[in-house]
């Protein structure tokens, strides 16, 4: 059942070199720059997107995710699901309004899984980038690289997905629209979405907690994909997969690498979901169709390299 959460609306991720990244997300994947703050963190939005950003760079040594922000309704649903997460037994802490730009309060906690992630209610609103408010025109001028319309979901990689799908369903609202199933019945990998689409997070089994596998960007047709793969090779960018087609939630994508190794998609298409959908089953013997549908393996790379 719904429970107010809206979207994945920012994630934060640790890159090692701050104008290599930018020359990477920005000039490349097309998102758009919107400001710095005064610990050194850059945010950037998909030109779709109304609120102001949704990716947070910040300079680190070690590439990976530092959280993942769902907004939520309004701040009676922030305070509701602060108190469910509390009572479910999750150790939850607060950041104050500000702390991230033009954020209110975020409520944070470790899903089973490893990962942190955050609630929050309140953000500044920029509208949809170099768009009118009234009789707007379809999409911008001025857009550059794969012209990324939205950061739309991550793959996160860590143990205890039966118990961060649980978390997920029961304080969180979501529903399992695709799992992968071991032959024992464990579920190994759990899709789930909060809204219409195919997934909003992905949580994927391995020993090692915490675990980025990628950050995913929305492009608008399998043609922009297939000039987004151009694109990897004319900057000489490090690919990992594709273009190609999902088994699961069918949809269409490119994996390649950001200058630090943080895995980035870019997709299209695919299914989608409403609450009263029962979960698409993959079986674990067949990853290879389920993960890459044409190409019916797993490439080497694709399970091994995490950030
Ligand atoms: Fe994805």
């Amino acid at each position: 059942m719904r429970k107010g959460v809206i979207r994945p609306g920012h994630i934060q991720l640790r890159v090692m070199d701050m104008e290599e990244a930018l020359k990477h997300y920005r000039d490349l994947i097309g998102l758009i720059e919107v400001n710095r703050d005064d610990k050194g963190r850059v945010y950037l939005k998909g030109w779709t997107e109304v609120d102001k950003y949704s990716l947070v760079l910040v300079e680190s040594d070690t590439p990976g995710l530092d959280f993942i922000g769902f907004k939520v309704l309004n701040d009676d649903v922030l305070n509701g699901l602060k108190n469910d997460l509390i009572e479910y037994g999750c150790e939850v802490s607060e950041f104050p309004a500000g702390e991230l730009d033009s954020c209110g309060r975020r409520v944070s906690f470790v899903a089973p899984s490893g990962h942190t992630f955050e609630l929050f209610a309140d953000k500044e609103q920029t509208g949809k980038w170099g768009l009118a408010d009234i009789n707007p025109d379809p999409w911008p001028l001025n857009l550059t690289g794969m012209k990324a319309e939205r950061f739309d979901h991550c793959l996160l990689m860590g143990p205890n997905v039966p118990a961060t799908q649980a978390l997920f369903e029961q304080v969180l609202g979501f529903g399992l629209s695709e799992q992968v199933v071991a032959p024992d019945n464990t579920v190994v990998a759990a899709f789930m979405s909060c809204s219409l689409k195919a997934h909003d997070i992905a949580f994927v089994d391995c020993p090692d907690p915490g675990k980025l596998h990628h950050v995913s960007f929305l492009l608008e047709t399998w043609q922009d994909l297939l000039k987004a793969a151009d694109l990897l090779t004319m900057t000489e960018t490090t690919k990992d997969v594709g273009p190609t087609r999902h088994g699961l939630t069918s949809g269409q994508t490119i994996y390649f690498f950001d200058p630090s190794g943080n895995r980035n998609e870019v997709f299209c298409g695919g299914d989608y979901y409403y609450p009263d959908h029962p979960p698409v089953t993959w079986k674990a013997e067949d990853l290879g169709k389920a993960i890459f549908y044409h190409e019916l393996y797993i490439h080497p790379t694709y399970l091994e390299v995490l950030t």
